[in-house]
């Protein structure tokens, strides 16, 4: 079958057509490390991956994260098949995933499993984009600024209850100070933002409010958005540093199935 790639838009998304051989070959995945680098999220439509094959992928692609049954986690609002069902709800705003940690996870792989029949579609959008395309006088103005990061503020966006349960969960997820735009190591910036942003260090709270708003604006106009609609056996593969990305708000009964494989974090925030 080969390997066919095309971009989605011009600034993020690209989606391969090939087929589970080819694509465990690791040359392949040196050639998906590059483009997820290039081009942010990759979408394998009806791939159909068993989770065996969806693990080994991203065993190839980097170090796959201790989760989950053997590298599966199950993102799903059943609390019977995820116990921190709820803390998925935060997932419905713009977020990258680990604003709590120095090093945010690399990359995520996502398999459709079971779909909603209402809602459930995944959206992303490219924070360096974002970035550079920011007006000069903005680039100026957000230099050198530090941003306060914290999951009970997502959870708090997000509508999810403040649960005893809830709060404990979320008070093992220690509150950041980032730098608002990232410098990567190959010399790319890219901003630090989502529901999970809290507030700009220092700088008066009305003002950090109307600076964050405009910015996620920025980064999320229509223009820059790839949405992806999924189809079961569907697989995406999303660069976390280099995206923002939420999901469609979907009914707690869906039945909603998606099976993800994580990639450790190789770059800390700077
Ligand atoms: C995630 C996430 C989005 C989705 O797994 O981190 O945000 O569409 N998922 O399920
Ligand atoms: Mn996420």
């Amino acid at each position: 079958m080969g390997f066919a790639a095309r971009k989605l838009t011009e600034r993020t998304g690209t989606e391969i057509h090939t087929d589970p051989a080819t694509l465990l070959q690791a040359a392949t995945a040196q050639e998906i490390r590059r483009l997820l680098q290039e081009r942010g999220v990759l979408v394998f439509p009806r791939i159909n991956l068993t989770d065996e094959q969806q693990v080994e992928l991203a065993g190839l692609i980097g170090t796959v994260r201790k989760e989950g049954e053997k590298g599966i986690h199950k993102i799903t609002l059943d609390v019977r098949e995820n116990a921190q069902a709820d803390y998925l709800k935060g997932s419905f705003n713009w977020h990258l995933d680990g604003t709590h940690d120095d090093v945010p996870v690399f990359a995520s792989l996502l398999s459709g499993r079971r779909l909603s029949a209402t809602g459930g579609q995944t959206e992303f959008t490219s924070t360096y984009a974002a970035y550079e395309t920011l007006p000069d006088a903005m680039k100026a103005r957000i230099a050198g600024l530090k941003m306060a990061h914290s999951v009970p503020v997502s959870m708090k966006r997000g509508g999810v209850e403040a649960t005893p349960k809830n709060v404990e969960y979320w008070n093992g997820l220690p509150d950041k100070v980032h730098n608002l735009v990232w410098t990567h190591s190959d010399g790319r910036k890219s901003l630090v933002i989502g529901c999970h942003a809290s507030h700009v260090v220092g700088i008066d709270r009305a003002e950090s409010d109307a600076l964050l708003e405009e910015l996620l604006a920025w980064a999320t106009q229509p223009q820059f958005i790839y949405r992806h609609e999924w189809t079961v056996g569907d697989m995406l593969i999303w660069n976390n540093t280099g995206v923002l990305h939420r999901a469609e708000p979907y009914p707690l009964d869906s039945g909603r199935m998606m099976h993800r494989t994580t990639l450790m974090g190789e770059e800390a925030f700077a």
